[in-house]
């Protein structure tokens, strides 16, 4: 089934080959009702109209340029997100992986700029993930994904929540940066309170530490704002992007203030294909869908969404806690979840599993009414068959 592939992965057998919304169909014509959006990232869902309408007309263009040379949609893109992000500038990447390796060299080269190139370590929190280059694999928190390619570089772990361990670290050690996600996704859909991510501001400052939040997987959009941490007031130095950011298209970005935007001199930083026109058109379609209100829809499905899984809480013992916020919506079980997703899957509805335990539903932003309803009869019927029972935890 994987000839030819390195086995980095366990895919299921169905091959998929279309969808409208919503809804994936494989080639036997069958549906499924996708609420794990290709892992948070289809906001727009499969087939969109106006996202198709613009990518054909710009294949038939020009697809590809390099950095060297402009295209009317960078720059539109970058001050679109500067805007919606409080940010200053903008480099583009092909991922969230790369956004975050933009991100930590951003970060040492803005400490050596101040004359303190000493500070070249980070400190991030336990649970977190952040990609898997090497650079991104030293702040991902999970022993199993590091342990193979060690050494990385040096970083600090944290506990969420423990600000005075936050405090005693940051003092100590003097990183370049504390890294973070507000809302840790792989880490099982677990959301750091408003407090903990204030806290986290105030002593980033007081102790000079650059503060990078990851919103690859909680920004545009999926929470309902289009950062997570603006649900706290909190605005970091530097914010990475990606997942949904071209509808499905890859791409990725690192986003900073002011202070740091002339950090990167010439040829210090840089992508073949990163920013491209193709991307670009894509991402300007997402960003117009989110101009003409797609958030409100987001919170509107996100409040139903949430409010159905607290009603199979208290209906099925099996449940253990609802997590998240928005369209980014965690089912902690007293049950591995993997069992459970199988057999959500063998009854189609498309979700996974994080953390052992978690069940992540991260539909597309486009998500019918009805189709959140059938989602959630799904998940009653398939929980009841399941008993509660101690979770190893992965
Ligand atoms: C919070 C977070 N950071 C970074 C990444 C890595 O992004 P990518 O897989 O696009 O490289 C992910 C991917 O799941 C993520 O959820």
């Amino acid at each position: 089934m994987d000839e030819g592939l390195m086995k980095t992965y366990g895919r299921a057998a169905e091959v998929f080959v279309g969808g409208h919304g919503a809804v994936l169909t494989d080639s036997t014509g069958a549906e499924y009702l996708d609420f794990l959006a290709g892992i948070a990232v289809s906001a727009l869902g499969h087939g969109h109209a106006e996202l198709t309408r613009a990518l054909r007309d710009q294949v038939g263009k020009v697809v590809h340029l390099s950095n060297l040379f402009r295209h009317p949609y960078t720059e539109q893109v970058a001050t679109r997100l500067c805007a919606l992000t409080d940010m200053a500038a903008a480099f583009f990447t092909n991922s969230g992986t790369e956004a975050m390796e933009c991100a930590m060299k951003l970060a040492r080269k803005a400490m050596a700029v101040r004359g303190t190139p000493e500070r070249t370590s980070f400190v991030a929190l336990e649970g977190g993930f952040h990609g898997r280059s090497l650079g991104a694999l030293s702040l991902t928190w999970s022993e199993k994904y590091r342990k193979p390619f060690q050494p990385l570089q040096q970083v600090s772990w944290v506990a969420p929540e423990d600000t005075a361990a936050l405090a005693r670290v940051l003092e100590r050690e003097r990183p370049a940066a504390l890294v973070l996600e507000p809302i840790q996704g792989e880490g099982g859909i677990r959301a750091l309170s408003t407090e903990f991510l204030r806290a986290a501001r105030e002593l980033c400052n007081a102790t000079g530490t650059l503060l990078i939040h990851d919103e690859i997987q909680s920004g545009c959009g999926r929470t309902g704002r289009f950062l997570a941490a603006q649900h706290a007031g909190v605005t970091p130095d530097i914010v990475t992007l990606a997942k949904p950011i071209a509808a499905g298209l890859p791409m990725g970005a690192c986003l900073c203030v002011p202070a740091l935007a002339d950090t990167f001199q010439k040829g210090e930083h840089g992508s073949t294909f990163a920013g491209g026109p193709l991307v670009c058109r894509a991402a300007l379609v997402f960003l117009d869908e989110i101009d003409r209100g797609l958030l409100g829809a987001v919170q509107d499905r996100g409040r139903q969404l949430h409010d159905g899984l607290l009603a199979l809480q208290r209906e099925l013992p099996i449940v253990r806690e609802v997590r998240g916020r928005g369209l980014m919506l965690g089912l902690r079980l007293h049950h591995s979840a993997e069992a459970v997703q199988k057999e959500l899957y063998r009854r189609h509805l498309m979700v996974n599993c994080t953390a052992g335990d978690v069940l992540r539903i991260v539909p597309p932003y486009v998500v019918t009414s009805a189709q959140v309803d059938r989602a959630l009869q799904i998940l009653a019927s398939v929980l009841q068959q399941f008993p509660a029972q101690p979770v190893e935890k992965s």
